[in-house]
Order: C-alpha cells, then structure tokens, then sequence
C-alpha cells in the first residue's frame, strides 16, 4: 500500500495533459473480444484497472501488446468463456465481459464483479438486458452462467440509465441478429466512444449520446485502430486542483463540453474557467464561494465522479454548501478523512453539508475508493501543512502519473 506525502499550500501554475479516459478503455477492452482481428487503442494509459482488465483478455487467449499508451489487442482464439471471481472482483467493470463473451462465443461465466465500495451496485438491469436478448442466465453458487447461443435483436428499456448496464446490452447486441434499441440508455461520453468503437470494427450501432441507441446485430467485424476520449474526470480533478491551490493552469487534451457541469459550479464559486478548442483554462485567485445545491445526475448532469473532489474545494468556501449524491447510495466516505483535516461535514443519508471552513490541516487520512482519494489529493493540495494520504492504489486505478503532472505544476508531492 503506497502513501503520497503532499505539503500544501503551493501555488499551481503550468499546463497538464489530461490521459484517455479509464472508463472509456475499459468497456472498448472488453469489445476487443468482439473480432478476432487485431485492436490498437492509443491514449490507453497503464492504469491499474486497464491492466487487470489485460490480464482478463490474456487469460481468455488474447495476445495483448502494449508500447507506451498504445495496448494492441488481439483475440484470434477465445479458449475460455469464464473468468474467475478473483479477477471478476478486481473491478466493477469485469462484468462487461459478460455481454462481450456472450456476443462472441454464445457462452460466458462470471461472477459478481468487485469495484469501488459506494453501497449496494446491482447487475440486474444488465442480466434483464441480456434476457431481453434472449440470453438465458442462471446463478449459482456466486457464479453467473450465460447461455446466448441463439440471442436475437429486442427492445430493451432501462429503468434507470446505468452505464455499465447499456454497455454490456451493446456488445451482446452486435452479436444479435436483427435490431436492438435499449431505451432510455447512459448518454455519458464513454457511452458515445465505444459506439465509435463498434463502428470502426464494422458494427451499426447509432444514436448513442441521446435517447435510444440502437444497433443492427450480426455483421462481421475486423480490428480496428481507435484513439480512447480524454478523462473528463481526471481533467475534473485538475481543475478542482487548481480551484482549491489557487493559480492558473491549462488544462490540455480536454473535451470542455464533457465537463460543462464540473466548470459551471467553478465559475459560480468565483474560479475563472476559459475553454479554447481542448485546453481549459482555471484559474484561482482568491478565497472561493460557496455555491447552489450540487445535486449528482446522470450525465449531462453533474457527475458522481466528481463530487468528492468539489467536495474538498468547497471545504475551504465562504458560506455552507450542499450536496446531494443521487447515483450512488453510499459515496461519503471521503467526508469523514477531510474531516481529519479540518472540514465541517455533516453527511447523512443522500445529503452532506458542507460549512465552508477558513483552512484545511494536513493530516494522517486514507483514501478509501478511487475518486475519494483523488478529492483527498485535491484537499491536502490546498491545506496548511504536511498530509499523508494512505491507500493509493485506489487512486492509481483511474489516475496515471498524476504525482508527476502536479509536481510539475508546482505542487510538493512525494511517494513514500
Ligand atoms: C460507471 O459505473 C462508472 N464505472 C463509474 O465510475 C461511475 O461512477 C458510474 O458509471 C456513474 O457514472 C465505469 O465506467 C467502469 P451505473 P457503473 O451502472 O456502470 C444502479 C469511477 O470512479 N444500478 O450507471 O457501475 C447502481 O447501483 C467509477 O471511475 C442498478 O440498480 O454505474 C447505481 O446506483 C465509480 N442496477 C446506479 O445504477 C444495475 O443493473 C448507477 O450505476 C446497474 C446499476
């Protein structure tokens, strides 16, 4: 378990490049089981979910090849259908394979996958979906057997729009002869992504992004070379960086539509958000705001992922400020270790209250889950003083060098 040692209360000024998006590569992986021909991802950082989710297609009989940010994928022979739970529990987003592995060899066995702790996260709108397809699935003894050897083209309509949810029902669907259009499916960007992922393999898929998307199953697919979006969460946290530092920074390789929300809440605390083409420009130069209700949504909404991280930035606010986590029924847990440093929180339930205090402390705390800890980081680069953030492989799931990019910021950060 690493510990990262930041002594706040640097200034941070320069420009950062903002990686492609974890949550983007993650899905695109699991559709590279999809065809047998070769995949290149560019912008496909080595982050520790990416690499588990290698070593998954590996185990499958995939050759994966990585060079820098570059993995090549290829899945000529898939000589196994199940993944074991050890792997299944290193990430949520393990289950994707289900639909992938369905669609490509009508077989798959999993288990209920792992993931950032953030209270109960079913998988029954996926197991619907697939049923929908006709998949026929059963459970037993913590195993998931799906039989899909005869899937067909259906209408699936998702009573909450889950993301990972309308991306397992996507890649089962390119598999299903005749046409699938998942109703009320996630709009977020990673969503658009992979369905310009499927395309490029030769699949028909459109309309993600909006309110149906639809896909016309059962076309032959070949590889593909496709570039991951940029992290709209990892641009997020830079620019919260920022926000709780003070200073100017660009933020390079980003999609400033993908964080609309995230900088509109800035510009109301009093930060000077500039968008030009992909670089963002924050800047900070006095004591923040405290700002209206931040209440989480599905995208374009404000995102789950980038509540702690406003969090800590509205820690040291004028005045009280809200929010209100509708995604995830338990994603406070960070609250607690800012409290360590000073904050004023009070969480119950959905809703935290967050009395904007003078200060933050350094201080002993943990990251807990991935962007838990990222809003730690955030926290302990604005606070007075030296703070230890245990914990770090969770943050390293979703952030690569982000050590690195702040140190080159200005920011004192160490790794013990
Ligand atoms: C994805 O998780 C992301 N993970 C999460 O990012 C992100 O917070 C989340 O979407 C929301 O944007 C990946 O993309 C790998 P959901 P996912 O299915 O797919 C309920 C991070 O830090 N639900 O949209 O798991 C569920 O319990 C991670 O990078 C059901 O009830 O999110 C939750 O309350 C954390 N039944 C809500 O929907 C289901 O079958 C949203 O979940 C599926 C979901």
């Amino acid at each position: 378990m690493g510990t990262l040692i930041i002594d706040g209360g640097k200034k941070l000024y320069g420009s950062v490049r903002v990686h492609g998006a974890k949550n983007s590569a993650l899905p695109i992986l699991a559709a590279c089981v999809l065809t047998d021909g070769e995949c290149v991802l560019e912008d496909c950082p080595a982050l520790r979910d990416v690499e588990a989710t290698g070593r998954i297609l590996s185990r499958l009989g995939a050759e994966v090849r990585r060079d820098g940010d570059t993995l090549a994928v290829r899945a000529g022979d898939v000589v196994r259908q199940d993944i074991p739970d050890a792997q299944m529990r290193e990430m949520r987003s393990s289950v994707t394979f289900l639909g992938a592995l369905a669609a490509r060899c009508g077989y798959a066995e999993v288990s209920r996958p792992g993931g950032c702790e953030l209270g109960a996260r079913p998988i029954d709108l996926h197991l619907a979906g697939l049923r929908a397809l006709g998949a026929e699935i059963t459970e037993s003894g913590g195993r998931i057997c799906c039989r899909a050897d005869n899937m067909r083209g259906a209408d699936v309509t998702l009573a909450f729009p889950s993301v990972g949810a309308t991306e397992n029902i996507m890649l089962a669907a390119t598999a299903a002869k005749g046409r699938t259009r998942i109703f009320n499916p996630a709009r977020e960007p990673e969503i658009v992504d992979l369905q310009d992922f499927l395309c490029a393999l030769g699949a028909d898929v459109r309309g993600a992004g909006g309110m149906t998307v639809e896909i016309e199953g059962g076309r032959p697919l070949h590889g593909a070379r496709h570039r991951v979006i940029p992290d709209r969460i990892v641009a997020a946290t830079y620019m919260a960086a920022v926000a709780a530092a003070g200073g100017a920074v660009l933020v390079e390789n980003a999609r400033p539509e993908q964080v609309s929300a995230v900088s509109a809440v800035l510009r109301e605390a009093g930060a000077d958000v500039c968008e030009q083409g992909s670089v963002i420009q924050v800047s900070a130069a006095r004591r923040l705001a405290a700002v209206r209700p931040i209440k989480t949504q599905p995208y374009p909404g404000f995102p789950t992922d980038a509540q702690s991280i406003m969090m800590s930035v509205m820690a040291t606010a004028r005045g009280a400020t809200m929010f209100v986590e509708n995604i995830f029924e338990s994603r406070y847990r960070h609250a607690g270790e800012l409290m360590r440093m000073g904050a004023d929180i009070r969480a119950e339930g959905r809703v935290a209250l967050v009395q904007g205090v003078e200060r933050l402390f350094g201080a002993e705390v943990h990251a807990t889950d991935l962007r838990g800890g990222a809003g730690l980081v955030v926290a302990a680069l604005g606070a007075e003083g030296r703070t230890r953030i245990g914990g770090t492989e969770h943050i390293e799931r979703g952030y690569f060098g982000l050590e690195e990019s702040l140190r080159s910021l200005g920011a004192d950060i160490s790794r013990e």
